[in-house]
């Protein structure tokens, strides 16, 4: 079992804690944050041992092996690299910080102390989002292709997301997993462009914006999203890949007529793969929890060894294509 820590005991971290605790792979020695009532909750229900109201003292005393970065994003530089400094092996949620040169010190600082870091891009372990890579590799869709993403709604409800300086909002929180995701398939990217906006007028975060991403392979991905919605309302989501021969479309984004009894919809999703003369097939997958499989890669590496799939690296690559995003666009 790991003798993991972890910082930051709010909703991410009991989700990933909850995924993943019938497997036995951790013991949770203790857990630091500002608001005592959450250490109550993580002693209730995950039998931790030990709870701080300030991270640096569990970082000090307590037994830990391993330590899980769950905080706001504008904490995540300051806590990572102290746990680095305290010899602790990482894992930091998404984004890996709030600009590229702050991730530029984490991985310095983990190298430097001869600790690991994983970031949590948790789409990595998404069967979902797998087939987009599987059938783009297959190139089925031809090159190059364009990955196009359009959602809108009120956005995530604590105040840190839609906050400038604390969160982002959705540019950089949400879509740090497309950038990322984008890279895993298509490879480096190259260059962003940009035309964020902000509708919501009591955010200070730009809260909305359509983002082109291209990649070294000439493939593209778009991102249109808002999080600057009243409460309540939601604009129609779509997302597909485009490429010369076709479409690839995602569940919930084309006609569940097309697909209806051509798989088991309890254990398994499904695509939609349109080509050119009326070709149409149906791309399933079998459902997995990612952040189950994240976490238990998490365990893995900690226990016996080899590298984290996701590491500071990708974190850094995410975070400037945000920085980009954020200001209009530019090279990478
Ligand atoms: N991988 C994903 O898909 C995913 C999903 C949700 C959130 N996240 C990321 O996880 C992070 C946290 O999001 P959340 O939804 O859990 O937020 P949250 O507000 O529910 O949890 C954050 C916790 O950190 C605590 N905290 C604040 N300052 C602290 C400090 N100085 N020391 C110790 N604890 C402190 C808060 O009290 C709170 O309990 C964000 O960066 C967010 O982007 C990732």
């Amino acid at each position: 079992m790991v003798k993991l820590g972890v910082i930051g005991c709010g909703g991410i971290a009991t989700h990933q804690l909850k995924s993943v605790w019938e497997d036995g792979l951790f013991e949770l020695v203790a857990g630091a944050d500002i608001r005592p009532e959450r250490l109550d909750l993580f002693r209730d229900t995950f039998g931790m041992k030990e709870g701080y109201t300030d991270f640096r003292e569990l970082l000090r005393k307590a037994d830990v092996e391993a330590v899980m970065i769950c905080t706001p994003t504008w904490l995540h530089a300051e806590h990572v690299i102290a746990a680095a400094e305290a010899g602790k092996q990482v894992f930091s949620q998404k984004p890996m910080a709030m600009n590229s040169y702050d991730c530029y010190k984490e991985i310095k600082v983990c190298q430097e102390n001869g600790v690991k870091l994983q970031v949590g891009f948790v789409r990595r372990f998404d069967t979902d989002w797998g087939v987009v890579k599987d059938v783009v590799d297959s190139g089925v869709l031809g090159t190059p292709v364009l990955w196009r993403q359009i959602a809108g709604g009120p956005g995530p409800a604590r105040p840190f997301f839609m906050d400038r300086f604390e969160g982002g909002g959705p540019m950089i929180d949400g879509m740090v997993h497309n950038y990322d995701f984008g890279a895993y398939c298509f490879g480096e990217p190259v260059e962003v462009k940009s035309m964020p906006i902000r509708i919501h007028h009591a955010t200070t975060a730009l809260d909305t914006g359509t983002v082109l991403v291209r990649f070294e392979t000439g493939n593209t991905i778009m991102c249109s999203w808002s999080w600057g919605l009243p409460e309540g309302v939601r604009t129609n989501a779509s997302t597909e890949v485009l490429g010369p021969n076709g479409v690839l479309f995602f569940p919930g984004s084309y006609d569940p007529a097309k697909a209806k009894g051509k798989f088991d919809s309890a254990a398994e999703g499904a695509y939609l793969l349109v080509l050119k003369d009326g070709r149409e097939e149906v791309v399933k997958f079998k459902r997995q929890n990612m952040f189950r499989e994240e976490m238990r890669h998490f365990a893995d590496w900690v226990e016996n060894g080899g590298d984290p799939l996701v590491g500071g690296d990708a974190g850094l690559r995410a975070t400037r294509v945000a920085e980009l995003a954020l200001s209009g666009g530019g090279l990478v």
